[in-house]
């Protein structure tokens, strides 16, 4: 009798069924650990974690913030190059947002109206906002602690930033904090991140508008493009005081260096932190463009070559955009100033599967052409990237299903991204081929140049997210062991299998097919794909790096219980009992502790 060889896999694990459970679930084989999560204490007088959220303001400055987002690990000899350490590094967290809910022991407290009472509260806030550094150790039988080290730091709304590139000291930048346009209080609204191939952090400003007001009849086009409303996410801006009317950013004088409408020209940007260095300022980088960024992620960097990153606006009907540095990347120089200067470009997708970058840049003539034909106006380079949206409308840019994380494929060179869902597309084009989307797809696209750095390229889909019988990844409808919604983090391991992390919400979290968020493995040589991991009730699965071992892949648990009140938790994890929800970094381990996969 013949038999069948079975096929070689590249996912050697029992693909794991959907779940409704308020706990983590991997294969057999595989543990995860809670690790640091909100609240832990991590600088200056390391506050314990107050289970009734009773910790202040200056406590939360001490310990690492709400809502963990996108990550990375630093080998702790990644400044010297090598970087090869596997069981000692820095960890560094964004803290996308919070939940005034579950941040307060009884939630925020609000005036009849509806208005802010409490400073200490929303001082609170901003300091659970932001990005943690903190210096951690494995030991040998995988279990990781933190470290009481000076390296360790929260960076957080109110922090001191530089401002650097074409931008930097713009009429349209100066504010009442610096006149000259050169320096901007905190970061906010930090979503995914990147890491740039000379060994510092990049952290994402994505859904900064909404921490904005502005009450004009007729707001300007940096903030009305951008979607700054009359009211506030947290009403932040009803409190009096400097501190928190900076929020406001309507026109109330006759100088921007009287009111506060420039401020949030000083946000949507991608900032530059040094994890080494617990007093270098972040830098935010104008040249990569101002809008909603979701993360940042390199194209390989020889030597000698020009730099090329590429960034998603996280919005319906928004875009993808590609830097390229002017000067070539050379090891052991000041290569941060590679981020401020270089050519922004943002993606068209033909319907032939052929590819353009088109520039976003005053000196080329397409542009020019462009800006004239539309009847749009820039006075000069810093505005046209303080207003980087409008610039991608002038230029004809194709309208995409919410891009969010991008990765590349360390085998073939393809870049991956996300494009999470779309309930406002109205037509369908090639890139986006349903309308509405509300499942989400993957697309990818191989650069024309070998260098990344040219304006051609040429795509494909990757996958179709859905339910069965709907979900396609290569001509294949999804099964009950792969189908997946709303997909968002995206990451390629060294062996060049992608990694799919889930956000779904509303209805289709809590009543659609899909149980839980979860974690997908995708080989691109053959198609398999396999769920790995489902999260506790209401939480997103987002964020991921692993050291350089393998040994240990971290993720992020974002918001878990998400729609609790701070008398009913809809989640108990990671505390369990009645215990309320925190976002926490994921540690998973092969429970023999060897290599993942
Ligand atoms: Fe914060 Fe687009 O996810
Ligand atoms: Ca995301
Ligand atoms: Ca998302
Ligand atoms: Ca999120």
């Amino acid at each position: 009798t013949e038999t069948t060889p079975s096929p070689i896999t590249r996912l050697p694990f029992e693909a794991i069924p959907i779940s409704r459970a308020d706990s983590i679930q991997l294969p057999e084989g595989f543990s995860g650990e809670a690790f640091i999560p909100w609240g832990t204490p991590i600088t200056g007088r390391y506050p314990s974690f107050l289970e009734d959220a009773s910790n202040t303001a200056q406590d939360q400055a001490e310990q690492t913030g709400m809502h963990h987002d996108g990550m990375h690990f630093f080998p702790i000899d990644a400044q010297v190059g090598a970087g090869k350490r596997s069981d000692h590094g820095l960890l560094v967290v964004n803290h996308e947002y919070i939940d005034p809910q579950l941040l307060h022991p009884n939630g925020p407290t609000l005036s009849t109206v509806g208005e802010r009472t409490n400073a200490d509260e929303v001082r609170k806030e901003i300091n659970a906002h932001g990005v943690s550094v903190v210096e951690i150790q494995r030991d040998s039988r995988g279990r990781w602690s933190v470290l009481p080290s000076t390296r360790n730091r929260r960076i957080t709304g109110v922090t001191p930033m530089r401002i650097e590139g074409p931008a930097r000291g713009h009429a349209l930048m100066q504010t009442r904090y610096s006149p000259s346009g050169t320096t901007s209080r905190g970061t906010l609204n930090n979503c995914a991140s990147g890491h740039t191939p000379w060994g510092t952090y990049l952290t994402c400003e994505e859904n900064w508008a909404g921490y904005f007001s502005n009450q004009d009849a007729e707001p300007p086009r940096e903030h009305s493009r951008y979607g700054i409303q009359k009211t506030t996410r947290y009403g932040w801006e009803t409190l009096t005081g400097d501190e928190f009317q900076r929020f406001d950013a309507s026109q109330q004088a006759d100088s921007p260096l009287k009111d506060y409408r420039n401020e949030p020209n000083t946000f949507g940007w991608v900032v530059e932190i040094d994890p080494f260095n617990p007093d270098a300022t972040p830098i935010k980088h104008t040249a990569l463009g101002r809008f909603a960024h979701e993360g940042i992620i390199f194209a390989p960097t020889e030597p000698g070559q020009r730099l090329v990153c590429y960034s998603g606006d996280d919005s319906a009907n928004e875009y993808i955009y590609k830097y390229v540095s002017r000067n070539p990347y050379r090891p052991r120089s000041d290569n941060s100033r590679l981020l401020d200067e270089g050519i922004l470009y943002v993606a068209r997708f033909n319907a032939d599967g052929t590819g353009d970058w088109l520039a976003l840049d005053l000196r080329d003539p397409d542009f020019q052409k462009a800006c004239t034909a539309k009847g749009v106006q820039f006075s000069d380079q810093g505005e046209v990237l303080i207003n980087t949206r409008l610039a991608a409308d002038v230029a004809g840019a194709t309208k995409m299903d919410r891009p969010e994380w991008g990765a590349i494929n360390p085998i073939s060179g393809e870049v991956y991204f996300t494009l999470t869902n779309n309930s406002a597309r109205k037509t369908a084009d090639a890139a986006n081929p349903r309308s509405p989307n509300p499942y989400g797809h993957i697309i990818r696209w191989q650069e024309s140049s070998p260098d990344y750095s040219g304006t051609h390229f040429n795509w494909s889909i990757y996958l179709l997210a859905g339910p069965e019988q709907e979900g396609q990844i290569q001509e294949q409808f999804l099964q009950a062991e792969n189908i997946l919604a709303s997909p968002d983090g995206l990451w390629f391991d060294p062996a060049g299998r992608l990694w799919i992390q889930t956000d779904m919400s509303g209805d289709q979290l809590s009543s659609g097919p899909f149980g839980n968020n979860q974690m997908l493995v995708s080989d691109p040589t053959t198609g398999e794909t396999k769920r790995f991991l489902v999260a506790p009730i209401g939480a997103e699965v987002t964020g991921i790096t692993a050291t350089p071992d393998f040994r240990t892949l971290f993720i992020n648990i974002q918001h878990p219980g998400e729609g609790s009140t701070s008398k009913r938790f809809t989640s108990h994890w990671p505390s369990g009992e009645d215990k309320r929800p925190r976002s926490a970094t994921l540690v998973i381990n092969r429970t023999n502790n060897r290599p993942l996969i």
